[in-house]
């Protein structure tokens, strides 16, 4: 993932004006994913519009055609795949190391269905792709508006790890969860009936005074950090370790290489409810 980054960044520095969602923050998940499904380097370039089109489908409000997008994107993907399921039936890979095979492994309670296979590859694209992408460019947004924290970083690198829960916690990549209340609950004297849809508000939590403090700074070395981003309970993210992982190395290095960057006029928010993030994030580095 190391060599990944460097890569980009030497790709950027190249460039001098770059724009940081493509050129940066959207590439790195792409190839983790990419890695992590077995899919060739030369055959990555429509995963993203897929992820992003699939994704956009899960706005509350949809038009006709963004919904024909995201649909259209489920059965290019699957297609897609199909090709590289039967290539991996072929040539199966080692299970400790590569996903696609483990998924297609028997296991004794059976193991998946096809349409079952399918659809967790597009998950994991989904899950891991737009997430990260955000996670890595909120970050850059945030350390360019607050100069300070920058300089902080710059001079105490070993805060990274805290750093990035705190970027995760002010601006979380994904701001909704959704649960459905199988039973009747009271929470802060409130009833919700079995059968009610709740909406979860991860960013709102993460801004909750009764649980941080100081709770919209950005403190770099906050703990405890009890943020939501990753949800909780039997559904906790479980791709956690990674998105910290490809956030630490992504911010880390970025810095270190560019720590004079400046976001340039032409940021552009993604426009959705439920991800917070940039569709385009300009810079000079
Ligand atoms: C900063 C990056 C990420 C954030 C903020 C994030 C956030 C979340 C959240 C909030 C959930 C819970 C959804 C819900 O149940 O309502 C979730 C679930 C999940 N995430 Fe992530 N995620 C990130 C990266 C990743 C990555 C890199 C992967 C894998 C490549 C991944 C795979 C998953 C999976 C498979 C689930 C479903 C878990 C389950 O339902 O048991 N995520 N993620």
């Amino acid at each position: 993932m190391i060599q990944l980054v460097d890569d980009l960044l030497g790709q950027m520095q190249a460039k001098g004006a770059v724009e940081l969602i493509e050129d940066f923050a959207g590439a790195i998940p792409i190839e983790v994913i990419g890695n992590l499904l077995g899919i060739p380097r030369s055959e990555r370039g429509p995963l993203r519009d897929w992820s992003l089109a699939i994704l956009g489908a899960l706005e509350p409000q949809l038009t006709s055609e963004q919904e024909d997008w995201g649909n259209r994107a489920v059965l290019e993907f699957k297609t897609f795949l199909g090709q590289i399921v039967d290539d991996r039936r072929a040539n199966p890979g080692n299970p400790e190391t590569d996903v696609l095979t483990r998924l297609m492994q028997d296991d004794p309670n059976g193991g998946l269905t096809e349409v079952e296979l399918y659809q967790n590859c597009i998950f994991i694209l989904n899950a891991g792709h737009e997430t990260t992408t955000n996670l890595i460019g909120n970050a850059l947004d945030l350390l360019d508006r607050h100069r300070d924290k920058r300089t902080e970083l710059l001079n105490r690198p070993n805060q990274i790890a805290t750093a990035v829960d705190e970027f995760l916690r002010l601006e979380s990549p994904n701001q909704f969860g959704n649960r459905l209340t199988t039973e009747d609950v009271t929470l802060h004297g409130q009833n919700i009936p079995a059968g009610t849809d709740v909406h979860l508000c991860i960013g709102a939590a993460n801004r909750d005074s009764r649980q941080f403090d100081r709770p919209d700074d950005m403190l770099l070395d906050r703990r405890p950090n009890k943020h939501h981003a990753f949800a909780g309970g039997p559904h906790t993210c479980v791709g956690l370790t990674l998105a910290r992982m490809e956030g630490k190395i992504a911010v880390s290095r970025f810095l270190n290489r560019f720590p004079n960057y400046q976001i340039a006029d032409g940021a552009k928010r993604g426009g959705r409810i439920r991800f917070r993030g940039f569709a385009q994030l300009p810079a000079q580095v």
